[in-house]
């Protein structure tokens, strides 16, 4: 019987060809609107040379950073995500779960000045993949994690599984996908457990909007 973590990379798989089609149709609102540019913003303001991926889907972030000069690697579990990136090219792509990363992280050949992780830190193991990233990350480097406000998750407000089931996006979800939900205080201690310091929370939201549309934290080692 797969775990939660297993149906959450094997969601990713069954869900590929909707996804490619959210993403670059750009059909979800919030993206569109504000969390794309965020996470743009983010990493451009750190002037990297080299960035990593990480979680990278259909690998439009690692496009749109290459098309600025930056040497871009993108990692991702889903083969057929990681084929729709490398169809359209800009970046070096890498085929591995955060397993693999977690048990090697060499296969990424580092360093990188930053690593982003857009929406993509969606399970439990988080703390082990963002300890075995340090290994990949240049001194003086950032780790940039954007992800689901604590705010706007249903109750209760405590970390556990959760499930996306993509019915308020247009196209053919087969696979609901299980997901971790986690509170501010746990984000923080995920954080500072895997050896980070946290130097910056932005709360990137619309004009006149009443509530945030994710958060970011920006992580870097003392
Ligand atoms: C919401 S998508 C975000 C994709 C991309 N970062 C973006 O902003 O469009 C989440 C991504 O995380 C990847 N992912 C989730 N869990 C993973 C795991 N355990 N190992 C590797 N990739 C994983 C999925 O395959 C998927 O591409």
């Amino acid at each position: 019987v797969p775990d939660e973590t297993e149906r959450l990379e094997q969601s990713w798989i069954a869900n590929s060809s909707a996804w490619c089609t959210a993403v670059r149709e750009n059909l979800i609102e919030s993206r569109r609107e504000v969390t794309n540019a965020a996470i743009v913003d983010a990493i451009l303001r750190r002037e990297p040379r080299r960035v990593l991926d990480v979680g990278c889907g259909e690998g439009w972030l690692a496009r749109e950073l290459a098309s600025r000069g930056i040497d871009v690697t993108g990692v991702d579990a889903s083969e057929p995500l990681i084929e729709a990136a490398n169809a359209m090219g800009g970046a070096r792509y890498v085929h591995a779960s955060y397993r693999d990363i977690i048990g090697d992280p060499s296969l990424l050949a580092g360093s990188f000045d930053v690593i982003a992780a857009n929406f993509s830190l969606l399970d439990d193991r988080a703390g082990d993949l963002l300890r075995a990233l340090r290994n990949v990350l240049a001194a003086g480097g950032h780790v940039i994690v954007q992800t689901i406000h604590p705010l706007v998750a249903d109750s209760p407000y405590s970390d556990g599984w959760r499930t996306e089931t993509f019915n308020s996006l247009p196209g053919d979800w087969p696979a609901p996908m299980p997901w971790y939900f986690r509170t501010l205080s746990s984000w923080h201690q995920l954080f500072t457990h895997a050896g980070y310091l946290v130097p910056e929370i932005q709360e990137p939201r619309r004009p006149n909007h009443p509530s945030p549309s994710s958060i970011l934290f920006v992580l870097s080692v003392p």
